[in-house]
């Protein structure tokens, strides 16, 4: 079944533990996620960023999703993740992305504000959740180049005022996590955390949780975190199913015997993720 975003994330908030949302690139990472979440039987949220909406087309992803979801005895949420303008925003919403994320993390807090606000008076009115950032995740992701902030974590203060002000379901938080792949083991700040935890009172997301311990997610969910992202993992677990298949048969050229590995590499990963969620913190 396709829903939002809302009421899995107020359920995972009320009852403490998260949802897995994890990118997808094209179709086999889909019935991958779908495999992972029915077995695990877990909620999931599939996410695209504008640069994956670019390479096939939202319309073509959300056509994936949704029969992902119709297939599923689980609850699927359709999520543009990194929303980087009000246009590619609004146009997920049209396409029928049942959450949608607005990231104006490199605007001033006015104009971040500003923004946000314009995106949840449209989705607000067709009954889609919006997610918001405030602070900058590290690294790099879909083209944001965050490696050089200085100052990168979220300020719990202006947190509580960016909710308030802007009617967002849930904030994306900066407390240490980088997108990408780590050079070492990410710090997560959790004064910072829990002090926005404290703050605020929607669910809080996770960006950039490859490669991240998984004791330190579990930390994080005990903190207030509803959502974990997880992208740059997906495409190494699935890149290296077809590498491991192409280097012990050569001769292939059936894009169905090395998709089933990938299928089976990301299934895998992400159900190990989801048991992890699911657990009651
Ligand atoms: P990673 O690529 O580090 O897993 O980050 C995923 C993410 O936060 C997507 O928004």
């Amino acid at each position: 079944m396709l829903v939002t975003s809302l009421e899995l994330l107020e359920d995972a908030k009320k009852n403490h533990y998260a949802v897995g949302a994890f990118n997808v690139e094209n179709m086999e990472m889909v019935i991958a996620v779908l495999k992972a979440a029915e077995e695990t039987k877990s909620p999931v949220i599939m996410q695209t960023t504008p640069g994956t909406i670019k390479y096939a087309g939202a319309d073509f992803y959300f056509a994936n999703i949704k029969a992902a979801a119709e297939r599923a005895s689980v609850p699927v949420v359709c999520h543009l993740d990194h929303g980087n303008n009000f246009e590619i925003a609004v146009s997920a919403f049209h396409t029928g992305y049942t959450s949608i994320m607005i990231d104006g993390s490199k605007l001033s807090f006015e104009e971040n504000i500003s923004l946000t606000k314009s995106v949840v008076k449209v989705c607000h009115a067709g009954g889609v959740p919006v997610e918001a950032e405030l602070g900058r995740v590290g690294g790099k992701e879909d083209g944001l180049d965050n490696t050089k902030t200085e100052n990168p974590f979220t300020d719990p203060g202006e947190a509580a005022e960016f909710v308030e002000r802007t009617g967002c379901d849930s904030l994306a938080v900066a407390v240490g996590t980088a997108h990408g792949v780590y050079k070492g083991v990410p710090q997560i700040n959790f004064d910072v955390l829990s002090k926005i935890h404290e703050l605020v009172n929607i669910p809080l997301v996770l960006h950039g949780t490859s490669g991240v311990p998984d004791e330190q997610v579990i930390e994080c969910i005990k903190t207030g975190v509803c959502k974990v992202n997880y992208a740059t993992d997906l495409r190494i677990a699935f890149t290296r199913g077809i590498k491991e298949y192409i280097k012990n048969n050569p001769d292939a050229f059936d894009p169905k015997k090395y998709g089933v590995v990938a299928i089976e590499e990301v299934k895998k990963y992400t159900a190990q993720k989801m048991l992890l969620m699911a657990k009651k913190f």
